[in-house]
């Protein structure tokens, strides 16, 4: 059978831009934000994106679209010797991502559940706490995880046409329009003058005293929100054909999910500053707890929670998709196994794989430390000092189809690609290593 084809101009981009637009924004940004000291972290992870960000997703997309194949296809084809681990590293972070992905995705299902039946009253962070407690653990965490799944196993069995590119094409201009509509509301709050002043003036005092946790969690959001480091956007650019100006389409995915996640800035910490929080305090788990207890204090706060909650649901349905798709492309690719049947065995693997998190938020650390802290960073390093040193030239000669005028840029990105990219992967997974150890 002829391998799949995006079927019009703007599947590809809508795809990315699904893939990259996910729980890295609207779950991990936020947090990581507060943890890192707001605006002093939201300027080196601009830097990060724009500066290593951008020339790390056109590498992954000259090898798709060179190629034509899986990631674990795509390198072996030109590559060789050790470098065939390099797929193999790709397929298994995407297992160890999909799986606590798709358990915090639930949460957000389950939330959104909650405020259309009973909605969010809840008499303060205490008891929105206990919510949290019961919603992220045990039963309630394994059923919605495996609604989730479920969801994402049947838009990658319907396959790149009729259940990706559909999919994306309801998903993306939804999401787009919740969250402009919910940040315009947050503009209305009392608090969102001081939530603003907090989100957008760094601190350079806490920026040069912290740079070393700084640094590294920058990356490490930058390569997750941006799908990258995991061979996601080699396999969406392996279904391209050759006329798409992929430089541009970059700049397209890159300027979109980092706006989307600065939106959010602006969603979020108004919510908080109104409802007294301070976000300083807030981790993985307490953005919903802060955000449920701020949805109860607020007029109209049942419809926006339920509106908030859906909206991330759906962005976090269509990141999934692409990384199970990896998956799924691998085994189609290499061993011809039919779509349906290679979707759900994976994802019964990846759900099952998800299970400890279920039961135990330490685990969600651990994957999450693991995936973002360590994983992704490794598998770009090893992805640009491959294309940067060993095959520039066929990466230059893909980069320059379908654009009349590059003006420099394909030098100036091999350029960036084999120097200056990797000694910021290397720096901020060596910090990032120092500070996961302890
Ligand atoms: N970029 C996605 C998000 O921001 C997460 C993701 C990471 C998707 C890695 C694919 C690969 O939610
Ligand atoms: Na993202």
């Amino acid at each position: 059978m002829a391998r799949e084809t995006w079927a019009t101009r703007a599947g590809f981009i809508l795809a990315a831009v699904g893939s990259a637009v996910g729980l890295g924004n609207i779950w991990r940004f936020p947090f990581i934000t507060a943890q890192e000291g707001g605006g002093a972290f939201l300027l080196v992870y601009l830097l990060f994106v724009a500066l290593v960000g951008f020339p790390a997703i056109l590498v992954e997309f000259v090898i798709g679209r060179y190629t034509n194949l899986n990631p674990v296809g795509a390198i072996r084809e030109l590559g060789s010797g050790a470098w065939n681990y390099l797929g193999w590293l790709f397929v298994g972070i995407g297992f160890v991502i999909l799986s606590y992905y798709s358990v915090v995705a639930g949460w957000f299902l389950r939330y959104t559940l909650i405020g259309v039946v009973d909605g969010y009253a809840l008499a303060g962070p205490e008891e929105a706490g206990a919510l949290f407690g019961t919603v992220s653990t045990g039963l309630d965490s394994l059923l919605f995880h495996a609604v989730f799944m479920a969801l994402v196993i049947a838009i990658i069995a319907a396959g790149v046409r009729k259940g990706i590119e559909v999919g994306v094409k309801v998903m993306v201009p939804a999401i787009i329009a919740l969250l402009l509509g919910l940040a315009a509301y947050a503009f209305t709050l009392d608090a969102s003058g001081a939530a603003y002043s907090y989100y957008l003036s760094p601190d350079f005092g806490y920026l040069v005293a912290n740079w070393t946790s700084i640094l590294p969690a920058a990356a490490g959001q930058a390569f997750f929100t941006l799908s990258l480091g995991m061979g996601v956007m080699i396999t969406y650019a392996s279904y391209l054909g050759e006329d798409r100006n992929l430089a541009s389409d970059a700049g397209v995915i890159v300027a979109l999910d980092t706006f989307i996640a600065v939106i959010v800035g602006f969603v979020v910490f108004p919510f908080l500053f109104a409802a007294g929080i301070d976000p300083g305090t807030t981790g993985a788990p307490a953005i919903f707890v802060s955000l449920t207890s701020a949805f109860s204090g607020i007029p109209g706060g049942r419809l926006i929670g339920i509106v908030f909650f859906a909206m991330v649901g759906i962005a976090a349905l269509s990141s999934a998709i692409s990384i199970l798709e990896v998956l799924v492309s691998y085994l189609i690719d290499e061993f011809d196994v039919g779509r349906v049947p290679a979707a759900t065995a994976i994802g019964i693997a990846v759900f099952l794989l998800g299970v400890p998190v279920t039961i135990d938020l330490i685990f969600l650390d651990l994957y999450d430390g693991l995936a973002s802290g360590v994983l992704l960073l490794v598998g770009s390093l090893l992805l640009v000092l491959f294309v940067g040193w060993l095959i520039p030239d066929v990466a230059r000669e893909e980069l320059r189809k379908g654009i009349t005028s590059l003006g420099g840029l394909d030098d100036a990105w091999i350029w960036a690609v084999r120097v200056p990219v990797v000694i910021a992967i290397v720096v901020s997974l060596y910090l990032g290593i120092v500070d996961y150890a302890d």
